[in-house]
């Protein structure tokens, strides 16, 4: 009770209620929420503080920005929403800080979207380098509608089209990447499609600032042929999968293309089957036989792999049996 108590204490005061309110609409920092109350800084992360302490919102960095969301995890979570929606938007004060906060994030989608235009064509002219995108994204839909996960993970997310067409598929959807710019596009595609069970952050795929088996579908597509060590990305992809989870690693096969090591900064030209396979099985995971769908002049191939269950006692009792069988045998000859 005391939790609840404390929650209730925390938002009776209306700038925080207002907080509430506003972080009940996005993933706002602090200089975009001080822009909309008209209020100074230390006063807004006093209330923010507050809140946080409360455990009414969430608090998480990325690189020197600090954003602020409604609380997603702790047990007060539900009763931020409930207050939320006693909250009348038609309420004047509300009403205006909905409105300024609607121009920002239009500033903030403007911002993205020019920066997505700059890049746009050197992407363009690599998708056009091997199948009909359709094709493979409908390939990974099948994949993933089979596996049914319940937390999926997508690393290197970009401009989050993978979390686009993945997240109505799932409970819970999370992409990292280690470029702030390429999350504002994200960040502002996920809000235009209302994917509220999207998120991003930033992260390094060598090191997922997430807990052991923790997600029941990863998703690498199109980033292993950037990495310099793809063999511990795929370790890192699989130290967070649950048991049964599954990996997706989307990427070309073995090309000559060497334009695009030194125009668009791949450092590998493609991966053979079996490299991968061997780097899975290193992490643990258990291969599948790859599917091609073969390009010109590129091949998309798509690998995945399982986490295997734990070994049931049952079976783990047999083993010991059988093994204890044959040293006997051995003994006995
Ligand atoms: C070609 S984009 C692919 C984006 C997305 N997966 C897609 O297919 O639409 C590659 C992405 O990998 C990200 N990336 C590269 N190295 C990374 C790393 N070490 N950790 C996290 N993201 C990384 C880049 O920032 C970029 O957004």
């Amino acid at each position: 009770m005391e939790h609840l108590l404390a929650a209730l204490r925390a938002v009776a005061e209306a700038t925080r209620l207002r907080l509430l309110v506003l972080c009940a609409h996005g993933e706002l920092t602090v200089s975009e929420l001080t822009q909309i109350l008209g209020q100074s800084q230390p006063r807004v992360s006093r209330h923010l503080k507050l809140l946080c302490e409360a455990g009414l919102l969430d608090r998480f960095r990325e690189g020197s920005w600090v954003f602020y969301r409604l609380s997603q995890s702790s047990s007060v979570g539900a009763l931020a929403r409930q207050l939320v929606a006693a909250c009348s938007e038609a309420d004047p004060t509300i009403a205006l800080d909905l409105q300024r906060l609607g121009a920002i994030k239009r500033q903030r989608a403007d911002l993205a979207s020019a920066y997505f235009r700059e890049n746009a064509a050197q992407w363009d002219r690599v998708r056009s380098l091997y199948v009909d995108e359709r094709e493979v994204e409908t390939a990974l839909l099948d994949i993933i509608a089979a596996a049914d996960p319940r937390d999926l993970l997508d690393i290197g997310t970009g401009t989050g089209r993978i979390l686009e067409i993945l997240a109505p598929r799932v409970e819970r959807a999370l992409g990292i990447d280690q470029s702030r710019e390429m999350l504002a596009v994200a960040r502002a595609n996920l809000e235009r499609n209302g994917l509220e069970n999207g998120l991003v952050r930033l992260g390094d795929m060598y090191q997922l600032a997430l807990p052991d088996a923790s997600f029941d579908a990863v998703v690498i597509h199109q980033v292993l042929h950037y990495a310099d060590r793809p063999a511990a990305a795929i370790a890192e992809a699989g130290r967070v999968l649950r048991p049964n989870g599954i990996l997706v690693v989307v990427d070309f096969a073995p090309h000559s293309l060497e334009f695009l090591r030194s125009e668009h900064a791949h450092r590998r030209l493609g991966f053979a089957d079996n490299e991968v396979a061997a780097w899975c099985g290193a992490a643990g995971l258990d291969p599948a036989p790859p599917r091609h769908l073969v390009g010109d002049p590129l091949t998309v191939v798509i690998w995945t792999a399982q986490r295997p269950s734990p070994a049931k006692p049952r079976f783990a009792e047999d083993l010991r049996e059988q093994v204890a069988e044959s040293l006997l045998e051995r003994e006995l000859r």
